[in-house]
């Protein structure tokens, strides 16, 4: 007999709630209770309901974790409340200072959460009645890149709540704070496979981890071994009540918890997963003996971490702490110290970068600093390798701090050793011959154009993730582009062909094929990507998003004269010298129209959003009929506005649904100007 409707929804229902709760226990919980292969007969049997029933799939359902079609640039999305960063020191001394500041501010016994400072990537995750509703980067703190789809394919962001621990309810608004990252050793076997497969690998798991978030094709991420992580609640509402007491606001005053630690407790209940080996102390030696406790334990994890954090535990106090433009007064990061070695310096040679520049290049003796074997490091320029006196055949202190190229700290003495004679930088350019220059602290090669390793560099910038993106073109690639003179100017990448690219070592068909292919189509790109890419001197990703954003056309940020520049905000008067320098220079100029004359289409930001309530703050009370809460905070923060839960003599306006509660009243007193329903609706069509 064939099932009816009904019996083929409650099966779709039932098996998706059985495939969460198995996915809750294998990706949050670590404690799997079926085989693989069970887990993939419930998993099929869904999938194939859903495809004969289209109209009974839903968007939370876990099928749909497989990615989507790629996009063409990542939106631009506000948080719900700006993503602050932390305070932080190496110095148990600064840590202690934190203490006491806390301490005075405090009344009572005070008490921390401490937990690892994971080194990863920073993610807001949003619920809206308890289903991801979007997922945004850090990005500048205020707005970061809409990255939804890519957290939808990451197993451990939930894409439903689960009903909470508790009897807690699902908060018809909940945005999370966490960390994305990559386990080292799912990093270490992707990057086997990239080398494998001819690809560049990646630097570190941040790195990785960072570049697989803001992926445009989410079935890429997919395929990146990515965990997520939560630690922080940002903001919650509770359903609509169109009661006081239904109201709360972390922003404000407290979320409805009394502690962090209840607060994290909820995140738990609700099926997210917190970092390992979290804990509450109450005095600040518990907390340093804590870091010392990971410290020594940090190259047994298989994650990177970079410190540890602690919070204080107490909601109430943390309001009244409040925050710096940076960072809470309430939570401070007690990094570790770099982590060093002591290696030989076997040689020194000289590297050309983009602008030119000569860096010396210690070749060392390889060494593992904190499970990464490290065989070069920068000495910056001339006057640091003179300050440090390090010479061939010296003893070195190295050390990797975070993503930063190892650097040499200093020479470690060897008395009664003959040393060699001290470097010196050449006075032609170690790639082409041409003459040096001397630049402050810096020598610089004179051949601008002409220089090989200048034009690798360059391009290397122009296809990096930051610039045009081009998978498979890594700087080996990239040289032997040059080297084989199949490349002259940047543009010549685009007259590429796979029969050229046949003719270089490591190349087959499909590799060529697939590189072609996405040289091609990296020529509908964002105009901000285009505007990194082109490597003007000081402008970074940011500067670049800030220009595409101001200018939306490169032919007008071309023709931009110094003043115009300096009007947008951010950029300063020797930024400004440095663009237009670089778009007046006929070399310049002449390769930039060469690359555009292969048919680019630079996609401009998308408006941003009016900011019509900017700076208001509105309050509710009372029932409101044609519009939920969460909708009308969405609407209002869509504008600028901010919505907080307590009237002061600074509320913008106070909007009085049915049965308003004392916040009316208290509006009056304080000359508040209130809105109905009905006005608080025109204003915002208005
Ligand atoms: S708490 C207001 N806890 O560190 C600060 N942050 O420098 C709330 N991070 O971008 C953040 N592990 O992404 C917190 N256990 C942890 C963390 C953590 C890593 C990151 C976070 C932030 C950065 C701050």
């Amino acid at each position: 007999m064939t099932p009816t409707e009904g019996e083929v929804r409650r099966r779709a229902d039932r098996l998706r709630a059985e495939i969460r709760r198995h996915d809750h226990l294998y990706h949050v919980e670590d404690r799997p209770e079926i085989s693989d292969g069970a887990y993939d007969r419930l998993f099929r049997e869904l999938q194939a309901i859903e495809e004969a029933f289209p109209h009974l799939l839903t968007l939370d359902s876990p099928t749909q974790r497989v990615g989507a079609d790629p996009l063409s640039e990542l939106p631009v999305v506000p948080h719900v409340v700006p993503m602050l960063s932390l305070d932080s020191s190496e110095s148990a001394e600064d840590l202690r200072r934190f203490d006491e500041r806390v301490r005075k501010a405090v009344d009572g016994p005070v008490e921390y959460l401490v937990e690892p400072k994971l080194d990863g990537s920073s993610l807001e995750v949003v619920y809206v009645d308890g289903v991801l509703d979007r997922a945004v980067t850090r990005g500048n703190g205020v707005e970061g890149e809409g990255v939804t789809e890519n957290a939808r394919t990451i197993p451990s962001v939930p894409l439903r709540l689960r009903a909470g621990r508790d009897q807690l309810p699902i908060p018809s608004l909940l945005a999370v704070r966490g960390e994305v990252l990559m386990y080292l050793s799912s990093f270490e076997e992707l990057n086997r496979g990239r080398v494998e497969a001819g690809l560049e690998p990646y630097a570190n798991p941040r790195n990785a981890a960072a570049g697989a978030l803001r992926q445009l094709d989410s079935r890429i991420t997919r395929t990146r071994p990515l965990e997520f992580f939560a630690f922080d609640i940002l903001d919650v509402t509770w359903a609509d009540s169109g009661t006081e007491d239904g109201e709360a606001s972390a922003n404000e005053e407290a979320m409805g918890f009394d502690t962090d630690e209840e607060a994290v407790e909820a995140l738990r209940g609700w099926g997210l997963r917190l970092p390992d080996r979290t804990r509450k102390v109450a005095d600040i030696d518990d907390a340093i003996a804590y870091h010392a406790e990971f410290a020594r334990d940090r190259d047994d994890l298989d994650y990177e971490i970079d410190g540890v954090v602690l919070k204080l535990n107490a909601l109430a106090p943390r309001a009244a702490l409040g925050s710096t433009s940076h960072h809470p007064r309430w939570a401070f990061a007690f990094k570790f110290a770099p982590r060093q070695e002591v290696t030989r310096l076997e040689r020194i040679t000289v590297q050309v970068g983009r602008t030119g520049k000569l860096t010396p290049l210690a070749l060392l003796r390889p060494v593992e600093v904190g499970g990464v074997t490290v065989s070069r490091a920068s000495l910056h320029n001339r006057e640091e390798l003179e300050r440090k006196d390090v010479r061939e055949g010296d003893l070195v202190r190295i050390q990797r701090a975070g993503d930063v190229i190892p650097q040499v700290v200093e020479r470690v003495e060897e008395p009664g050793r003959q040393r060699s004679e001290p470097f010196r930088m050449p006075e032609a350019c170690p790639r082409c011959g041409a003459a040096v220059v001397e630049k402050g602290p810096f020598v610089v090669c004179s051949n601008r154009l002409g220089c090989p390793a200048q034009l690798e560099r360059g391009i290397e910038h122009f296809v990096s993730r930051g610039g045009l993106d081009i998978e498979g073109l890594g700087s080996e690639t990239v040289a032997l582009l040059v080297g084989e003179g199949l490349v002259r100017e940047p543009a010549d990448l685009f007259d590429l062909t796979p029969a050229d690219l046949l003719k270089l070592d490591g190349f087959a068909e499909t590799r060529s094929r697939k590189l072609v292919e996405a040289i091609q189509s990296a020529k509908k790109t964002q105009l901000a990507r285009f505007i990194y890419g082109l490597g003007i001197p000081e402008v970074g990703a940011t500067v670049a998003r800030v220009l595409a954003a101001e200018f939306r056309d490169l032919a007008i940020l071309r023709e931009a004269a110094a003043e115009r520049l300096e009007e947008v905000e951010g950029i300063g008067p020797i930024m400004s010298e440095k663009i237009t320098e670089f778009f007046n220079d006929d070399a310049r100029a002449a390769s930039v129209d060469a690359i555009l004359s292969k048919g680019f289409e630079l996609v401009p930001p998308p408006e941003r959003e009016s900011r019509a309530l900017e700076g208001k703050s509105f309050v509710f009370t009372g029932r409101l009929d044609s519009i939920t809460r969460s909708e009308a905070k969405k609407r209002v923060e869509s504008l600028g506005g901010r919505v907080v839960s307590s009237v002061s003599s600074a509320t913008g306006y106070l909007v009085r649904g049915e049965r308003p509660g004392s916040k009316a009243k208290k509006a009056e007193e304080l000359d508040v100007p209130v809105l109905d329903e009905q006005a608080f609706l025109r204003l915002l069509e208005e």
